[in-house]
């Protein structure tokens, strides 16, 4: 049962697309604090799930969360806001129910960080909708909540191939080695990213013709060889005369505006910019129809970025910052002088302070960034899903973001933003799945590897026994730091199997992927949602079911050659280390130490089940999905979900 509330004149988000009557009964489960929040009890065994993008663990019990999308690569256990607002809950214990609370500026989350047994939900002023779903079972409620906020996207089966990415790549000859080596190599691939670096002065759909030259041709030449490029697209757009895009924008009034009304400028990659207006559905139709500029090259994927949108510095922030230093450095700077100094340049970037200074268009009236400051990035991805509905109606194109919002799910993917190779942020990949997947985000995935930071060859493959189970698996990183494509590591042969491996998977990875997205369920799920009874199983923080099938319990420590994991029924422990090379053993319920040497990928099929499985193949295109083998239970039988023009579901008869 879904039950509706509002409190005060909620803004809306879109979030909801089923239209649902308001509850004249009192909202249950929380009581009312008086200063803008929500407060609930929580029994000593109570489970909070949820928050979509977030940080610690499954479990979100025990700290204190903030939605402000935000724009942090350097994020850690203490960090209390990333790119996304996904205001979801599922309070399993004592009650069994679902809040969502659909509301676009900054709120917190005290998950018994302040007290054990006292969640506290704060917003800023009190209008919003608050939902409350109530059903049989974990999975259920997920159910509901997902049917109200509509289908996700689904992304090409391309987009499940292997993508390399890094930001520094300066030119089309840089990409085309990178595409030779992996080839030369056999290690499969289907997509390499354009970060930055291949537009013009960082101008949003153009491309740097002296550093990529004819673009269409190296388009056509990448796709001879099976791989899709796919640029990156950010939010500012850079103020220069002559630029068509920052020309259109001003003649019709397409920008933020600031107080005055003037357009609002700060600064990202290009130096000044102003930024779009994506709240305004005119604004939305004129950027998203800029994506065909570079459809007609031969693009079919992008990659939405610094949609929070991040800005480095704002026009009016930085003049009184440098004014202030100007009077600090006249004086002999003691201690206090000293820490005003760094506090006010460690502020200038991504400061909520700005969000108060610059004003969208919703329904005719101005309101500032700070009252719906989470619905930006969700909006940049809506204007480019919606362009592509009209501009490649027969043929899917691969659009994830980093900035999102309950919504933004139905036009995108997301990744999970700036990452580190950090043994811990391997592990948060995994934590972030299920919660992704209640709030429909399916296509997502970290970057593979670590993105800040220098990588490691375990570390490496470790990430890539996991990310061989996701369904975004790019390997991106920050320039400055050690280069992480595959070929570069000694045992490049170990990586070379995971991705092969990778490749064999597929049939059966897009196949629950689109089974999870056409049936509202989720694809990654904790042990609990289907164990439910099970006390151990309701504490795994560090394993997945993954689909109807299958179990992953990656290692995630630096030298441990194996981990415990926990059974909760029989399962069968399938231990790959190519895609012809495996042995297959039956495993007890209950806890084991489970061997897995840094060449080995380990999961575990549920008991009578079986997964269909490929071969290697270079790339999607080349995937030869008739000569599919079964590995798992013997009598077992598999429904296959394919992509067959619509959504149709074939039988999967087992090949003996
Ligand atoms: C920030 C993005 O999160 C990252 O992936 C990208 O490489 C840099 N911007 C540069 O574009």
């Amino acid at each position: 049962m879904i039950q509706k509330y509002v409190f005060g004149s909620p803004i809306e988000t879109d979030a909801v697309v089923e239209d649902i009557p308001v509850s004249g009964e009192k909202l249950p489960f929380f009581e009312l604090t008086g200063d803008n929040g929500f407060l609930y009890q929580l029994a000593e065994k109570d489970i909070v799930y949820g928050l979509g993008e977030q940080v610690r663990g499954i479990n979100k019990r025990g700290w204190k969360y903030v939605s402000c999308n935000s724009d942090n690569p350097h994020h850690q256990e203490d960090t209390v806001s990333l790119y996304g607002a996904h205001n979801f809950l599922l309070i399993s214990g004592e009650e069994l129910f679902g809040v969502f609370f659909d509301y676009p500026g900054s709120m917190s989350f005290d998950i018994g960080f302040t007290r054990r047994d006292t969640m506290k939900v704060l917003t800023s002023d009190f209008n919003l909708y608050v939902y409350i779903i109530t059903g049989e079972n974990e999975k259920e409620i997920v159910k509901q909540f997902r049917r109200i906020i509509g289908q996700s996207y689904i992304a090409p089966k391309w987009a499940f191939g292997y993508g390399q990415s890094r930001w520094g790549y300066k030119s089309a000859d840089e990409i085309r080695t990178v595409a030779e080596e992996y080839r030369k190599r056999n290690i499969p691939i289907d997509s390499i990213y354009l970060d930055i670096d291949y537009m013009e002065h960082y101008k949003d759909f153009t491309v740097n013709e002296e550093t990529f030259p004819e673009i269409e041709k190296f388009c056509a030449e990448m796709k001879a060889m099976g791989i899709h490029l796919v640029p990156i697209i950010d939010a500012g757009v850079k103020i220069e005369k002559g630029y068509s895009v920052y020309e259109e924008g001003v003649r019709n009034n397409y920008f933020c505006k600031d107080e005055n009304g003037n357009d609002f400028t700060g600064a990202v990659w290009p130096g000044r910019v102003h930024f779009p207006d994506f709240l305004d559905p005119e604004v939305r139709k004129w950027f998203g129809e800029k994506y065909s500029i570079l459809l007609e090259k031969g693009f079919d994927g992008f990659w939405n970025d610094m949609n929070e949108p991040a800005i480095f510095y704002s026009e009016k922030r930085l003049a009184s910052v440098m004014e202030r230093i100007n009077e600090l450095s006249k004086e002999n700077m003691g201690t206090d002088g000293f820490f005003e100094f760094t506090g006010l340049v460690n502020g200038i970037s991504n400061n909520t302070g700005d969000y108060d200074c610059f004003f969208h268009k919703v329904d005719g009236k101005m309101l500032p960034h700070s009252k719906v400051h989470n619905l930006y990035g969700y909006n940049m991805t809506k204007a480019a899903g919606e362009a592509f509905k009209k501009l490649s109606p027969e043929k899917r194109i691969l659009m994830f973001s980093r900035s999102s919002y309950i919504g933004a799910h139905r036009y995108g993917g997301i990744w999970q933003g700036d990452n580190k190779s950090w043994w811990s942020h391997l592990l948060m990949n995994l934590q972030m799945m299920p919660s992704l997947n209640m709030t429909g985000f399916l296509y997502t995935g970290a970057d593979t590897g670590g993105f800040g930071s220098d990588t490691t060859e375990d570390l490496m493959l470790r990430w890539l026994q996991l990310s061989v189970f996701l369904p975004l698996f790019r390997n991106h990183s920050a320039q400055g730091t050690r280069p992480q494509e595959l070929y570069r590591f000694e045992n490049c042969e170990d990586c070379k199997r995971m991705i092969e491996i990778r490749y064999g998977l597929i049939p059966y990875l897009y196949s629950e992927y689109r089974k999870a997205i056409l049936r509202d369920e989720m694809m990654y799920r904790p042990l609990a949602f289907d164990f439910r009874e099970d006390e151990d199983a309701r504490s795994v923080e560090d394993q997945l079911l993954l689909g109807n099938e299958l179990m992953i319990a990656p290692v995630y420590k630096q030298n441990a050659t194996g981990r415990y994991v926990y059974l909760p029924e029989e399962m069968m422990l399938v231990r790959m280390r190519s895609p012809e090379d495996f042995e297959t053993e039956t495993v007890e319920p209950g806890h084991h130490y489970i061997r897995a040497e840094l060449n080995e990928l380990v999961f575990f099929i549920r008991k009578d089940k079986a997964i269909p499985f490929g071969t290697a193949a270079p790339d999607t295109a080349r995937l030869d999905t008739s000569s599919l083998r079964f590995i798992g239970y013997p009598e077992a039988g598999y429904e296959l979900c394919e992509e067959e023009g619509t959504s149709v579901l074939h039988m999967f008869e087992e090949h003996k």
